[in-house]
């Protein structure tokens, strides 16, 4: 495409100047061959970069010398802001930070200390959870006595009550600035994690595992529906024509536990009970008590089993009459 003159612009205050006759020369001639680059995007890069290395090679002491410049700028960041160990509070330091004089707001969970300042909506000693500022009071979390139990004193808690005080300190440590540890329970003078801590956490954790098996079992064995009322008794009952049966299942280290859990087939066995009472093929049964009904001999249920059932009931029906 033929390349186009345009008029200059005009100086200023000067009037439009006309294209001159060595401008249109200047675009009129052709590029040199040899300033035209013919090479592709891909070549040009490579020639690039082996110009870059040729010129390393050249200058071997300015790679060097960058590396060199890397290393001491770390160096001046990390000693001028080397990773700092949290403070440790004692009681007494931590029953300061309780909002009066201008201090700010600040609790402790499981000796992991927090400044609440920005939720003083509910800390503010007028306000409805001011006791838990300035201390640590990881009893009352989980008891909700907040007048007995404003206290670290946990050792006898269950690992359903340790896991619910975990969550309690995964809602301050996502939700608070952490300030430091107390010296206490949990922590000790230097900020060293104690053996109460530990049992915590491992108590915690073997509840969350129990849940996790329970969640399986649940989803194994879906339980049924089940009602009480004081005219009616106990009831059982399936939807989607599946059929109750009694289970008993157990957790690692736990005690077995019977529930009524809903089964597409009709089988039945010493661990998949039929309520007394209850037909095999019923899908809604009455609790009567805890006995297999006649005839619900122990082995897998079968077609024949069924048959068995349904032949006593006959027999029992037949006498009645
Ligand atoms: C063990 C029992 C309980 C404990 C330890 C507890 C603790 C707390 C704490 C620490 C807060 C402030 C959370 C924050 O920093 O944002 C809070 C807020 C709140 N609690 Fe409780 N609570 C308990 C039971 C209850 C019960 C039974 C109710 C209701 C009947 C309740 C209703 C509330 C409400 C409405 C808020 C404010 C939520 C908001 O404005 O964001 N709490 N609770």
């Amino acid at each position: 495409m033929a390349a186009e003159v345009r008029q200059r612009k005009p100086e200023k205050g000067g009037e439009v100047q006309p294209v001159k006759d060595e401008d249109k020369a200047i675009v009129a001639a052709p590029v040199p061959e040899e300033v035209k680059d013919h090479r592709s995007d891909g070549q040009k890069l490579r020639d690039r970069w082996r110009a870059t290395k040729a010129w390393c090679h050249k200058h071997p002491e300015v790679p060097l010398m960058l590396v060199t410049l890397c290393i001491a700028l770390y160096a001046i960041k990390y000693f001028a802001s080397p990773p700092t160990t949290p403070k440790v509070f004692d009681k007494k330091s931590l029953s300061l930070y309780n909002g009066q004089k201008n201090a700010p707001y600040y609790l402790a969970i499981m000796g992991e200390v927090f400044d609440v300042t920005k939720g003083k909506k509910h800390y503010a000693e007028d306000k409805g959870y001011g006791f838990f500022v300035g201390r640590d009071a990881s009893r009352a979390f989980i008891t909700g006595d907040f007048k007995g139990d404003l206290d670290d004193k946990v050792t006898d808690f269950d690992e359903q009550q340790c896991k619910s005080l975990l969550e309690w300190r995964d809602f301050y440590r996502k939700t608070y600035p952490f300030k430091g540890r107390l010296d206490g329970p949990f922590y000790n003078a230097q900020g060293q994690p104690l053996k109460a801590l530990q049992r915590v956490e491992e108590k915690a954790k073997k509840a969350k595992s129990h849940e996790e098996l329970r969640r399986e079992q649940e989803a194994r064995w879906p339980s049924c529906n089940v009602r009480w009322t004081e005219a009616d008794g106990g009831s059982v009952w399936c939807d989607d024509g599946q059929y109750p049966r009694k289970i008993t299942t157990s957790l690692p280290d736990g005690k077995p536990t019977a529930r009524c859990a809903c089964f597409k087939d009709v089988g039945w066995s010493d661990v998949r009970q039929i309520y007394k009472g209850c037909h095999p093929e019923a899908t809604h049964c009455k609790v009567l008590d805890e006995q297999p009904p006649p005839g619900a001999d122990s082995g897998e249920g079968t077609e024949a089993g069924l048959a068995r059932v349904k032949k006593a009931q006959a027999g029992a029906t037949a006498q009645q009459a």
